[in-house]
This record gives C-alpha cells, sequence and structure tokens, in this order.
C-alpha cells in the first residue's frame, strides 16, 4: 500500500512506524504538518491508500479526512480524549494505559476505533513511557490497523466498544503539576515532574528564578541525611543535579529550563541545573556518587560486576554527552579496563544509549560573550573520540555495547566501538550525522562502519539519513543481534549472554583473534589517520564558511517549527521532481 505519514516531527513513534510499515512491504511517505495546503498537495502527490497521523498536534483538515481514511495514533486508552493523554495517566497513577487507532472525523480523538493495545504502566518520565510502552503499543495497533483496512474491514463506533472507559480531559495545566514543597511527598513530586518530562516541565522555581524542571530522580535517605535541609531546600550537588528536600525525603533535579534569562539574552532552552546556575551550585556541599555503589544511589555513571563481567551504564539525559561527561566516561571505561574481568559491557542509559554530542551545552556557549560555539564542539567531538578510542584499544577484554535504549548519530558509530553491539527488539538506530547541518562526523566512523556493512552500504546509511530498526541493522551487519521484546527483558537477556560470553570455552581465541586484527588493521592505517581525517572535515563544518550545523543546531535546540519535510523522507516530492525535471 502506498501509505502518508502526516505529522508535527519525525520523532522517535513516527520512525518505529515508518520502519515497521516499510519493513511489511508499504512504500511510505511523509510529509511534516507545515500548513494544510501543503498537507493536501502531499496527498495529491502521492494519492496514498492510507493516510497516517503519528504525532500531530492540530486537526487534520477536512479536506483531508473527508476523502482520505485518515488513521490517528491516540497515545490513550479507548475513549480517552485531549492533548494531555500520558500526562494524565501519570498524574492519576493509572496502572494500565494504551494506543488506540482512530478515524480522523469532525471531532479530535472522537472518530471510529480501528484498533487498541494496551500496557502496563511504570514509574518513569513521560518520554520514557512515550518512547517505549507507548510506541511499541503503536506499532501493534496501527499494523492490525492496516491488515484490517488491507481486507476491507470497518472500524468500530465508539459506542460499540465495550471496553471504553476513558472520557475527554483537557489540557493539564501548570496548576495542576504545581509542586508544594512543605506538603508533597517525594513520589508525588517525582510523578508531577515525570507528567511533564520532556514537555513542558513543571513551573517551580530554583534560587528565586522561576524556571521549568526535569530530569528528577529519588533521592536515597542517606544522601538525604548526609546534609540538613528544610522541605524546599536546596540542599547538596551532584554531577550536574541539586538534591532538594521534600516533605519526606528529597529529589535530584537534573535539568531546568528558566522562564527568562537573567540577561534576557534569547529563548532559554533545557540546560542541567548546574549550568543555569553555576555560581550557586559551586557553593552548594559535593555528595559524589561513587562508580560502584548501589542501583538506588542515584548518579550518571555506575559500573557494577557479575562474574567476570564488568558492566557500565552511563544514563546521560536525553543521551547527549558534554565533553565533560565524555571525559568522565571515559576515566570510568579505564578504570573497567584495570579490572580483573574479561568481558566490559558498554549499557548506555536507559531511554538512549547515547546521541552524541550535547548540541544544547554546544548552543549554551553561543551565548556566552567569552565563550565560542565552534571551540565547544571541537572540544566535545574530540572528547568523543578519545572515548571510542578507550573502548577500541581495551585489548584485555572483550567488549559489548548492549543498547537498552535508541542511538543516533555520533551516539550509534560509539556503539560501533565495541567488538560486539547488542540491541533490544524495538531499538531504533540513526547511524548518520547529515541531519545536523551536513555534519561529516566522527567517532572513528570510516574505520568501523565499512567495516561492519562494507563500503557500498555505508554510503547509502550516510546518505539515505534514514532510522533503521534494530531487525534490519542485524540483517545488514551493523549489529550482531537483537533480542528482547523491550529493553527490561533485554537487560536481562545481555546480561547472561555477557556471562556466557565470558565463560565461553574459546574466549581466549577470541581475544587472541581480537589483538591480532587490531595490530593488522593499525598496520594498514593507523586509527590516528581515521580520526585526522574526519576531524579535517568536522573541522570546516565548525569553523568553516558554511554555517550550516550552526544553523541547524540552533534550530534544533530552540525547536524551531519546520519549514519542508526533508527530501530523503517525503519521496513523493522526489518523484514529482523527477516527473516534472524528467533527465535527459
Ligand atoms: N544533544 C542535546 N539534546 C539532544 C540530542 C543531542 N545530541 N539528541 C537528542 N536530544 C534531545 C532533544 O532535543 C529532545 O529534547 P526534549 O527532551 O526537550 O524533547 C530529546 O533529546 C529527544 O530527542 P528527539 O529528537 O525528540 O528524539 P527522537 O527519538 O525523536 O529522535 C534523534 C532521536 C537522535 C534522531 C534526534 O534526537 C537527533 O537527531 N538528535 C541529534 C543527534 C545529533 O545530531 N548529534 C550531534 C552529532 S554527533
Amino acid at each position: 500500500m502506498r501509505i502518508l505519514f502526516l505529522t508535527h516531527s519525525f520523532n522517535s513513534l513516527t520512525q518505529r512506524l515508518f520502519v515497521a510499515l516499510r519493513g511489511c512491504g508499504h512504500q511510505v511517505s511523509v510529509e511534516l504538518d507545515i500548513a494544510d495546503s501543503v498537507s493536501e498537495e502531499a496527498v495529491a502527490l502521492f494519492k496514498p491508500d492510507l493516510i497516517v497521523a503519528p504525532f500531530l498536534k492540530r486537526a487534520i483538515p477536512a479536506s483531508i479526512w473527508q476523502r482520505h481514511v485518515c488513521l490517528v495514533v491516540h497515545p490513550g486508552i479507548v475513549g480517552d480524549r485531549g492533548p494531555s493523554a500520558l500526562d494524565w495517566a501519570i498524574i492519576n497513577r493509572e496502572s494500565e494505559w494504551g494506543v488506540t487507532v482512530l478515524q480522523a472525523n469532525a471531532e479530535m480523538d472522537a472518530g471510529d476505533i480501528w484498533a487498541q493495545a494496551s500496557f502496563p504502566m511504570r514509574i518513569g518520565k513521560k518520554s520514557s513511557l512515550y518512547r517505549n510502552e507507548v510506541t511499541a503499543a503503536a506499532a501493534r495497533a496501527v499494523l492490525e490497523t492496516v491488515e484490517k483496512f488491507a481486507i476491507g474491514k470497518r472500524p468500530l463506533r465508539l459506542a460499540e466498544a465495550v471496553e471504553a472507559r476513558g472520557i475527554l480531559r483537557p489540557l493539564l495545566q501548570q496548576m495542576q503539576r504545581c509542586i508544594d514543597w512543605q506538603r508533597d511527598d517525594s513520589a508525588a513530586i517525582l510523578s508531577k515532574i515525570n507528567s511533564a518530562d520532556s514537555f513542558p516541565g513543571v513551573l517551580d522555581s530554583l534560587f528565586d528564578m522561576p524556571c521549568h524542571l526535569y530530569d528528577a530522580h529519588p533521592a536515597t535517605s542517606a544522601a538525604v541525611a548526609a546534609v540538613a535541609g528544610a522541605p524546599g531546600e536546596i540542599i547538596a550537588r551532584r554531577d550536574h543535579a541539586v538534591l532538594r528536600r521534600t516533605s519526606d525525603g528529597g529529589v535530584w533535579i537534573g535539568h531546568a529550563r528558566p522562564v527568562q534569562t537573567a540577561d534576557d539574552a534569547g529563548k532559554p532552552f533545557k540546560l542541567p541545573v548546574a549550568d543555569w546556575f553555576a555560581v550557586q551550585v559551586a557553593q552548594l556541599p559535593e555528595l559524589p556518587a561513587a562508580l560502584m555503589r548501589p542501583v538506588d544511589e542515584w548518579g550518571e555513571l555506575r559500573y557494577w560486576e557479575e562474574g567476570a563481567v564488568g558492566f557500565l551504564s552511563f544514563d546521560f539525559y536525553n543521551g547527549a554527552m558534554s565533553t565533560g561527561q565524555c571525559q568522565r566516561l571515559r576515566a570510568a571505561v579505564q578504570l573497567a579496563k584495570q579490572r580483573p574481568t574479561r568481558v566490559l559491557v558498554l549499557l548506555g542509559g536507559e531511554d538512549f544509549f547515547s546521541n552524541g554530542l550535547h548540541l544544547n551545552r554546544i548552543e549554551a556557549t553561543a551565548h556566552r560573550p567569552s565563550e565560542s560555539a565552534a571551540d565547544e564542539s571541537w572540544n566535545n567531538i574530540n572528547a568523543m573520540d578519545d572515548l571510542a578510542l578507550e573502548i577500541l584499544t581495551a585489548t584485555d577484554h572483550l567488549t559489548v555495547s548492549a543498547l537498552r535504549g535508541n542511538a543516533g548519530a555520533g551516539g550509534a558509530f560509539l556503539a560501533l566501538a565495541a567488538d560486539i553491539v547488542w540491541a533490544h527488539e524495538n531499538v531504533l538506530l540513526n547511524p548518520h550525522y547529515k541531519n545536523m547541518g551536513n555534519l561529516y562526523g566522527s567517532e572513528y566512523w570510516t574505520y568501523l562502519l565499512p567495516q561492519r556493512v562494507g563500503t557500498g552500504a555505508a554510503r547509502g546509511l550516510m546518505q539515505n539519513r534514514h532510522p533503521l530498526a534494530a531487525s534490519d541493522a542485524v540483517r545488514m551487519g551493523l549489529i550482531d543481534a537483537a533480542f528482547g521484546h523491550d529493553a527490561h527483558a533485554f537487560s536481562t537477556e545481555a546480561g547472561i549472554r555477557a556471562v556466557a560470553l565470558a565463560q565461553s570455552h574459546d574466549f581466549d581465541a577470541r581475544l587472541a583473534t581480537k589483538r591480532v586484527r587490531r595490530e593488522q588493521d593499525e598496520a594498514a592505517k593507523p586509527l590516528h589517520s581515521y580520526r585526522e581525517e574526519e576531524l579535517v572535515k568536522m573541522h570546516r563544518n565548525f569553523y568553516g564558511f558554511d554555517p550550516s550545523y550552526h544553523v541547524a543546531r540552533y534550530h534544533f535546540v530552540h525547536k524551531m517549527p519546520h519549514a519542508w519535510t526533508p527530501r530523503h523522507l517525503a519521496v513523493h516530492r522526489n518523484n514529482f521532481l523527477r516527473e516534472t525535471n524528467p533527465s535527459p
């Protein structure tokens, strides 16, 4: 079938449906929701059999839904309506939630029902639930709908849906998320912040400045007991976060977005708390988290061992890795390499393995008089390369990248620096850089990528800029295995596989082969040559006359609305161009 996506952005859920439907053999084209006339033009050009709206912020124009079957993916149970479906589910502490596929009509979220899929709720950020449970359920429901549509089935009227228990709920307002630091306990505060993470954040204040709060984690009683303070008081710091007392304990708050910057220099965006409030945070007592520590003690980096396997997790918010975070992670890898273990598993974060350079922190330097975004980009990419090199040169261990979440751009290539790459079945990879203003990329990708997939496929991946399902990545040799239907099942299985790898009868032979191969590769072309060649191009991206990367980063960080749909997604526009400008 020809399936057109009408979507606000090509976000993770849209990408997941894109790869799933293409995987079933459908022809999928994408039009970003820019204006009704543009959507109408896309429909006229593509002539779709079916239109899917995976993520829309506005209604589909009547001129389209009256003539075509349009499926709306709603992140709520049957009967649920309104723009804050997941937010309410978190605030109301629902035990089960779901996704419904509706046929668009004149009323928002009130169309006939094609399919629904449910999932148990867990405590977590809205964005984490969206990227995991909601996305997996949406894929199930959309595939079921497309099959039903193909064989001529009809949707169910809402009135006929016996299981409908959802209701129409309004937009969740800041007032309903408002934190009462004197009365709310930690669980209530966490659910308020989780319900608004990643957007819009909870409106509160830090150091007397009105701010939106994000990235909250429960604090242990040991951490809270270490420093005295009254509810609401900010009492300590760790990594880039601050510890704030609640009525029954404390929460770590990692990120903030002030309502207005002090000097009013442009629109504020999300940054670590310690970046916005460097002076105030520096005065707080530091409560560092040891690298090897119990799981409930929050911190970005954690290392633990099971038998001869070392596990290193790096839970960086949104998978973005700043210069300092790369340096700290590299030091942790160095330490792990010195341990008497055989296998080192790099776990990334719970939601993302890595998304490469920390674009928000780079963008922040562009707004500080004595700093430069080009310099910070340069420092960041060098720190990423140092980290990748540390992994590549781990010749006393077999290394595994275990992707519990998606990986994009430099983060996808960082994963390839390990000997073995595993991912769970719903992981999406975006192994390309060009979307960020034509970045050339580094992280030794010119060494790592062709080695895994061959030169032709490497070029295709870089140029097509499409997301890749984990199963497709296995098929083309980019990664080694995909297993586990979710991050939890995957983590358990990855642990078992890693222990088995460390105990395997041919472990020594595999390690010896790895060393020989590295030596041969080094003799053929040293790693530093790959790096230098990549960095020459990156230097041009950062410091050259073409500002595309700086412009793209600005747009990305400031979440500027799209002005057009990129050609690699809008297949219908390419066909149109070919038809109107046939090659001679
Ligand atoms: N630096 C800073 N923030 C990043 C980031 C990065 N490298 N990558 C993602 N984020 C943030 C997004 O701004 C977004 O923030 P929010 O919490 O305010 O919504 C959040 O992470 C999720 O990103 P989003 O784009 O919504 O996720 P997605 O799953 O739909 O898409 C990617 C994933 C990787 C395709 C997309 O995030 C992306 O293109 N990131 C940039 C990658 C890059 O170019 N890195 C630099 C070169 S190495």
